[in-house]
């Protein structure tokens, strides 16, 4: 699907985000805080993802990209992984045939290949079954990494030029930005209008890095497991705020207006 690159077109801009994406963070503080095991704050950062997920629906928001798991949280204690694991099994048990109902499309992008089988087949049957909803579009990125996704893209495209005959590998200058990003994870949706990150850091964490690349970014330092409808709507009053001049001079985004 065609979407427009906010580097090679000027995109739409939307008062309400057509695009949320967030990196959900401050579990394991918000946790701590408590005197609680830092695997409580996972078990409440669930809680607010149906928070959030619900409000989106209910503010016209059409996609949402939940950062789950990176590809370097894989270097976290093992009995902290596998208790995110489990989350996430029990979480699709419990969730998708609610979101089904609600019209919303489930999606996971990230190397899934090294998830357990019983997951994978979980997360496929998951995004089988909501394939044909438009409400809303949830993507969790699971073992995800933004530079694993231009590389596996870069591959995917080279691998497509090859099967097209050997000369049109031969030709670098001929390669073009949208015929890399239709091989990105996330091809079906446009690029995040806003980005969030709970938990008071303010950095990208190997996120979305092609996709990001004209997001309105917004930092709090509410722990994720307190982030609710109110916490959304406050950062999308920060949006609404902004002006998105995508390279223009305000000057002539007010001629523009006029
Ligand atoms: C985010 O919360 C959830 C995941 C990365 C899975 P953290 O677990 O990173 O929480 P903090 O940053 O340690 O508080
Ligand atoms: C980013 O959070 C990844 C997710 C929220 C899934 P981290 O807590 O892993 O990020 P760093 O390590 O502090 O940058
Ligand atoms: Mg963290």
């Amino acid at each position: 699907m065609a979407h427009t690159s906010s580097t090679q077109t000027l995109p739409a801009i939307p008062t309400v985000p057509r695009h949320v994406a967030i990196i959900m963070d401050g579990n394991g503080r918000w946790a701590t805080k408590r005197f609680l095991p830092r695997v409580a704050g996972h078990g409440k950062g669930v809680e607010a993802v149906r928070a959030v997920v619900e409000a989106c629906v209910v503010r016209g928001v059409e996609y949402l990209t939940l950062f789950a798991f990176s590809s370097e949280n894989w270097r976290r204690p093992a009995d902290e992984v596998s208790l995110l694991m489990r989350l996430f099994v029990v979480a699709l048990e419990r969730e998708v045939s609610k979101m089904h109902a609600n019209g919303i499309r489930l999606k996971v992008v990230g190397d899934l290949s090294r998830f357990d089988a019983k997951l994978q087949q979980m997360i496929d049957s998951a995004e089988r079954k909501t394939a044909g909803n438009s409400t809303l579009t949830v993507t969790i990125c699971a073992n995800y990494g933004g530079r694993w996704d231009v590389m596996q893209a870069v591959q995917k495209m080279m691998a497509a030029r090859s099967a097209a005959g050997a000369g049109a590998v031969q030709d670098p200058a001929a390669f073009s930005e949208d015929e890399l990003a239709q091989y990105l994870a996330m091809a079906y949706a446009p690029e995040p209008d806003l980005f969030i990150r709970t938990g008071g850091e303010q950095r990208i964490s190997n996120f979305l890095l092609w996709q990001l690349a004209y997001s309105e970014l917004y930092f709090t330092d509410t722990y994720w497991p307190d982030f609710g409808a109110d916490e959304l709507d406050q950062a999308i009053a920060s949006y609404q705020q902004r002006e998105r001049r995508f390279g223009r001079t305000s000057a002539q985004l007010l001629e523009q207006a006029s």
